[in-house]
């Protein structure tokens, strides 16, 4: 009998014994398959879509460090970037760790097109730097508010290693006929159970489905926004992931993640298309009123949601800083840009891009 207060070293391996074929569950794989193929269409075809990457995935690392009430908000957060890493602090901090740990992993699994138990762990590493590696010691999962233990994940490094050998297994196999997006929720859940960290489980899991459907060939870029789905739906997230362990039930955590999928993608979509346009019509507004390369301005401008002088001249490659300087006073004064004093530094900005972007 499962016992919450036990380590949970019975839990079982992958695959689940378990018949995904169902008409309801089919039915809702192909509308999130729909709405992400479309949103992967439209995000490569932006003019230059990686750059958009690390501000779209700020959205992403916000969101999910919420879940964990990790709370700041996207302004303080592209404020804290301009600070070099060691003069940086709280929650912006752990949020752009976020971010960089999943830079990280994408850049992994470009590099070798699968991600094993020691890129897990690197993932962690650069997320949580405090509290790094596989856990020696037990932890408990309890009710935030009564301290009721829910859960105890296994213990043991070697079982753990083991547990997520087998995950690692399950995610590098393409040809078993389950859907990626099947997988992804089956995994999650796993992932959450073996709990294999310290902290940072919960992100590091939720950082894994995105770059799962990399891996997968379902998206280019990590352009989903994956957690403003599971903020939303919080309490159905934790319910899940407690239920499916007792009644071996996947298809109720498995549909989950797929109307996430589904709903997040329409969602993006609208955005990227507004994102789009923005660029469109900024660019058209450069080319007619500025003697300057309008389409890489454009880009520069585009590249990050908040910009200096210093930023603009090497993204630019100008080699006097008076140009850049130039540059962002017309674009101030073409309205395409607002200017805001911080310290001593001037910092541009697109209203509209960020809005987008939060
Ligand atoms: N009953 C449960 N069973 C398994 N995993 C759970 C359960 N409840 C919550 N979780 C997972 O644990 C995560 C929190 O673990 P934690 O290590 O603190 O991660 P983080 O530091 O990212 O918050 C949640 O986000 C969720 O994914
Ligand atoms: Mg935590």
């Amino acid at each position: 009998m499962f016992n919450p207060l036990k380590p949970y070293n019975t839990l079982p391996y992958l695959p689940p014994k378990y018949d995904f074929d169902q008409v309801p569950i089919l039915k809702a794989v192909n509308a999130a398959n729909k709405a992400l193929s479309r949103l992967n269409a439209l995000a490569s075809k932006l003019p230059d879509s990686s750059i958009l990457i690390s501000p779209l995935l700020v959205r992403e690392s916000l969101a999910s460090s919420k879940i964990e009430n990790i709370n700041t908000t996207m302004q303080e957060v592209f404020q804290m970037e301009l600070l070099p890493e060691k003069k940086r602090t709280g929650a912006a901090k752990e949020v752009l760790h976020y971010r960089d740990a999943m830079l990280h992993g994408l850049a992994l699994v470009r590099r070798k097109g699968f991600l094993a138990t020691n890129d897990f762990v690197a993932i962690q590493k650069i997320m949580e730097p405090n509290k790094t590696g596989i856990r020696h010691m037990n932890v408990t999962i309890q009710n935030m508010n009564t301290k009721e233990v829910l859960y105890t994940p296994p213990e043991g490094e070697k079982l753990l290693r083991d547990l997520l050998e087998n995950v690692e297994k399950y995610i590098n196999l393409p040809d078993d006929g389950v859907d990626p997006l099947i997988k992804m929720a089956v995994f999650h859940y796993q992932f959450e159970s073996i709990h294999p960290f310290l902290d940072g489980n919960g992100r590091v899991g939720r950082i894994l489905m995105i770059l799962y459907l990399v891996m997968s060939g379902l998206l280019d870029l990590p352009v989903l926004f994956l957690s403003g789905y599971v903020g939303k739906q919080k309490s159905e997230y934790y319910r899940l992931l407690q239920e499916t362990r007792l009644t071996g039930d996947y298809s109720e955590i498995v549909t989950y993640f797929l109307r996430g999928v589904q709903v997040q993608a329409e969602e993006g979509v609208g955005r990227v298309e507004k994102i789009e346009k923005l660029m469109e019509a900024s660019e058209k507004v450069i080319e007619q009123s500025m003697k300057v390369r309008s389409h890489r301005l454009t880009k520069c401008i585009f590249s990050k949601p908040l910009l200096t002088i210093d930023y603009v001249q090497e993204y630019l490659a100008l080699s006097s800083r008076q140009t850049a300087s130039k540059y962002l006073a017309e674009l101030e004064k073409l309205h395409l840009l607002e200017m805001k004093q911080l310290g001593l530094n001037k910092i541009f900005y697109s209203k509209p891009f960020i809005r987008l972007l939060s």
